[in-house]
């Protein structure tokens, strides 16, 4: 069966059964994952977390950014969505569970610096106390020079939670960029690339 097909299903599939883990119709588009996964080192032997993979559109990306030697871990909370990222991405190191315990998960597997975090979380869908665990655990972990980049949508950027998430940001790092819009991709996104966080623990 066309491979396309067999994510769409999947991903669609699990956004049906959990709406309030997946927040999102559709899986990113190569365009946006090659923007994401730009914040990549290339050389060397990086290591590197994905957040929140689904069925993995941006692991690609991220894939044929990471060297040999360099590692490519990926934290996602849905079983189902587990299941088929270790059928369908075999060089991808797949920890289930929750983002929100990113550096316990991390140390269980040997890792306590990593060189970029790339997130596909649902940000819309956690609480206020919830984005900024995870934000901290993101700082926790991030070596000194490694960055770190999001999703944000562009028909919500206006809205209440959209700017609060990006003031967050704002407050937990230093320096926070955000891309150009990315027209293809459903909806049109933007990247939010993030760097030297400020708080810590
Ligand atoms: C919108 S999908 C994004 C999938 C993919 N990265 C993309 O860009 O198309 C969000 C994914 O985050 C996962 N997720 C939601 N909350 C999570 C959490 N607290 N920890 C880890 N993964 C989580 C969901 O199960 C889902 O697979």
């Amino acid at each position: 069966m066309n491979s396309l097909f067999t994510e769409y299903r999947t991903f669609v599939t699990r956004a049906v059964r959990e709406p309030s883990t997946v927040g999102a119709v559709l899986p990113s588009s190569p365009v946006l994952a090659r923007e994401m996964a730009a914040v990549v080192p290339s050389t060397e032997r990086p290591v590197v977390v994905e957040l929140g993979p689904g069925t993995g559109a941006l692991s690609g990306a991220i894939a044929q950014r990471v060297p040999e030697g360099g590692r490519h871990v990926a934290v996602e909370i849905d079983p189902g969505m587990c299941e088929h990222l270790r059928a369908t991405h075999p060089g991808l190191e797949v920890l289930e569970g929750d983002a929100e315990r990113l550096g316990e998960l991390l140390a269980g597997v040997g890792i306590h610096s990593v060189d970029a975090v790339v997130s596909g979380l649902p940000w819309s869908l956690f609480d206020a106390e919830s984005q900024r665990r995870v934000l901290r655990e993101v700082g926790g972990v991030l070596a000194p020079g490694g960055g770190f980049t999001t999703i944000a949508y562009a028909h919500a950027l206006g809205l209440r939670g959209a700017r609060l998430f990006r003031h967050r940001l704002g407050e937990l790092f230093d320096e926070v960029i955000t891309s150009r819009t990315v027209w293809r991709n459903v909806p049109p996104a933007r990247v939010y690339v993030c760097r030297r966080p400020v708080l810590r623990g």
